[in-house]
């Protein structure tokens, strides 16, 4: 049998990451996280860019050596050539080509939409694998996108957001409550304590599959601003609560979506992927249309859902499988379609 030794690296936006894969099994996964950006209220991409280039090399050292593996070891070295930030891509897509070329190995590149759907191939004990085909739902910071996926390089993006990512929408409205960036998890954790709904917000109404959050934001603005007028203290007061009903409306604006597209394709199959899947209210939701509409759903473990170069170095894998190699003169692609 051939031993494949991937190492995947991943830069798009705030996470420098390298991972190593032994024909589909994880040796290691490595994330360098930019602590930079909390005072900020959100990635200031110049500071990402020279964060990526102090990081990358400690990086992808830890993971050899985790590994346990040695350079000459490594049979193609795969990289996240885009969507994200251009700077940050740049520092990606030059040290993986420098270094596939100093190897005299082969250079994958990948889409890193493409591999948070992806992800859910990583072989992990105790993890059911989708089978084609499936609806992947990819939630995060950046993205909102449902992708119907035929086979591991046959995906079709059928619905997606026109403004704001769902991550954001969590994240703004921490920001209006006072809430410390990223927001997301502690909505999470006080909406475990609060009636989801005690306060109603209105849900967007968009198109088919497409989302849209920026009017859902600026409607938590508004409600904060008009209750506070009267009770200066119905932040405090109120916590709890107001968290609760912002996730219950965001993952209803979700799960609707989730239910139109599971009647377009018939699919009932689903996968979430994207730092949002973390969300316990999405888990629930997910657990209860299981039993209520005998969908089956998947959600990877963590460390492969926030961004990272496992992921990457999977669909680094099914390419190098398929001899999908690049060409050096790739260059990276702020904006990449799947
Ligand atoms: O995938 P990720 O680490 O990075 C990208 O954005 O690509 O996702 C980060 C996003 C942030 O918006 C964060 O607030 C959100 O995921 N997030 C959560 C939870 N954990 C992370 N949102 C809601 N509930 C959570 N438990
Ligand atoms: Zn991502």
């Amino acid at each position: 049998t051939q031993n494949i030794y991937i190492l995947g690296i991943e830069s798009s936006c705030d996470d420098t990451a390298a991972a190593v894969l032994h024909n589909g099994k994880i040796l290691s996964n490595i994330v360098a996280t930019q602590e930079v950006h909390k005072q900020y209220g959100g990635v200031v991409p110049e500071l990402a860019s020279r964060a990526h280039q102090q990081n990358i090399v400690p990086v992808i050292h830890q993971a050899i050596a985790k590994a346990n593996i040695v350079k000459k070891d490594i049979s193609a070295i795969a990289f996240t050539r885009g969507p994200g930030l251009m700077g940050s891509l740049l520092v990606g897509t030059s040290f993986a080509k420098s270094l596939a070329m100093g190897l005299d190995i082969p250079l994958i590149e990948v889409n890193h939409m493409q591999a948070h759907i992806l992800a859910h191939f990583i072989k992990e004990d105790g993890f059911d694998q989708p089978e084609f085909p499936f609806i992947g739902l990819t939630i995060s910071g950046g993205h909102t996108q449902i992708v119907k996926v035929s086979d591991y390089f046959a995906m079709e993006v059928i619905g997606e957001t026109i403004d704001d990512a769902v991550g954001e929408a969590f994240d703004k409205s921490a920001k209006i409550l006072g809430l410390p960036y990223p927001g997301g998890p502690l909505i999470d954790k006080y909406a475990q304590k609060g009636n989801p709904k005690a306060f109603k917000f209105p849900k967007p109404k968009v198109e088919g599959l497409n989302f849209s959050f920026s009017g859902f934001k600026t409607a938590v603005l508004y409600f904060i601003q008009r209750e506070t007028r009267n009770n200066p203290d119905f932040i405090k007061e109120n916590l709890e609560d107001i968290c609760a009903s912002i996730q219950y409306t965001i993952i209803g604006i979700l799960t609707d979506k989730l239910k139109k597209a599971v009647k377009e394709t018939g699919i009932k199959q689903i996968a979430i992927g994207g730092g949002v899947s973390a969300n316990s209210g999405i888990r629930n939701a997910l657990k209860e249309a299981e039993k209520k509409h005998g969908w089956k759903c998947f959600i990877p473990k963590f460390e492969y859902t926030t961004d990272n170069a496992a992921m990457i170095a999977i669909v680094g894998h099914y390419k190098f499988l398929k001899g999908e190699f690049s060409d050096f003169s790739t260059t990276a692609k702020a904006r990449y379609k799947i």
